[in-house]
């Protein structure tokens, strides 16, 4: 295994990137209303990224996916393709993941939505899912083992009664979108790999409120959840630094450093 230590002339580039999903993420939020359909979001997700942003959807075409963004609601785990049969309603919970290639490097995030109001088990499961992501942050520095940051994960997915997704996992990405390594989001196999400034990677945990176990849809992309539970998940690019890591697609509006000192 390679995992490609990046230049700062990459980590510029890539910063870009990951400011430029996280800033669609941004735009959409006034969007996020009842009865609007997932895919007048894809449009208007679409219409941002090429003419404003003058840059290209990650997604659009990846493997032949349809759409220019993830919109994943409720049951959807991961990969919900936007639709103009499908609207959204008061108290879905709604993953919306955008991914972004400029000047040939790509920045990838996501995160949850509430359309007005939602349960309590839905609320609780939004902010457990995006605290665990959260989490991590405050174990990555050089030195340590990559396998750290799916434990630091699961256990704490695991502690507040919810469930983590195995099949899916975060990834390297630069020049690539998805390159070594895998980022488990449990404790598992990592192949002994030990964590490294300038390493950028994406960490992305899917969270189930029942059990963990997944469905694919006929589509060949929709992921469900077998139980029919709710999902959730948040994602962001992050660059190890020397004391610690920093988040490149970090919004405005959230509540953290940018730049994590562990
Ligand atoms: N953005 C997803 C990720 O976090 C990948 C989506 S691939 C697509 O890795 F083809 F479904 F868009
Ligand atoms: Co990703
Ligand atoms: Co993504």
């Amino acid at each position: 295994m390679t995992i490609s230590i990046k230049t700062t002339q990459e980590i510029n580039k890539i910063k870009i990137s990951c400011k430029l999903a996280s800033e669609v993420l941004e735009m959409i939020e006034e969007f996020i209303v009842p009865n609007i359909t997932t895919e007048e979001i894809n449009q208007i997700c679409h219409l941002y990224i090429t003419n404003k942003q003058k840059a290209q959807s990650a997604c659009l075409g990846y493997y032949g996916y349809p759409k220019s963004i993830c919109i994943s609601i409720n049951d959807v785990v991961c990969h919900g393709i936007p639709n103009k049969n499908q609207t959204l309603k008061i108290g879905d919970i709604v993953n919306i993941d955008v991914a972004i290639i400029k000047d040939e490097y790509y920045g990838d995030t996501s995160k949850m939505f509430i359309v007005q109001k939602t349960s309590i088990l839905g609320t609780r499961l939004c902010n457990v899912t995006l605290n665990s992501l959260y989490l991590s942050f405050t174990v990555i520095k050089p030195g340590v083992r990559l396998q750290l940051i799916g434990k630091t994960i699961q256990q704490y997915v695991e502690k507040n009664g919810f469930s983590v997704v195995k099949e899916y996992c975060g990834h390297g990405i630069g020049k690539n979108f998805h390159e070594e390594p895998q980022i488990l989001h449990y404790d598992g196999y990592d192949q002994g790999v030990i964590l490294q400034e300038n390493m950028i990677f994406t960490i992305e945990p899917m969270v189930n409120a029942g059990s963990h176990e997944i469905r694919l849809m006929k589509d060949q992309w929709t992921v469900k959840t077998k139980d029919r539970n709710l999902s959730a998940q948040y994602e962001h690019t992050i660059l190890v630094t020397k004391y610690g890591c920093e988040i490149l697609t970090k919004q405005h509006q959230e509540n953290i450093p940018t730049i994590f000192i562990n």
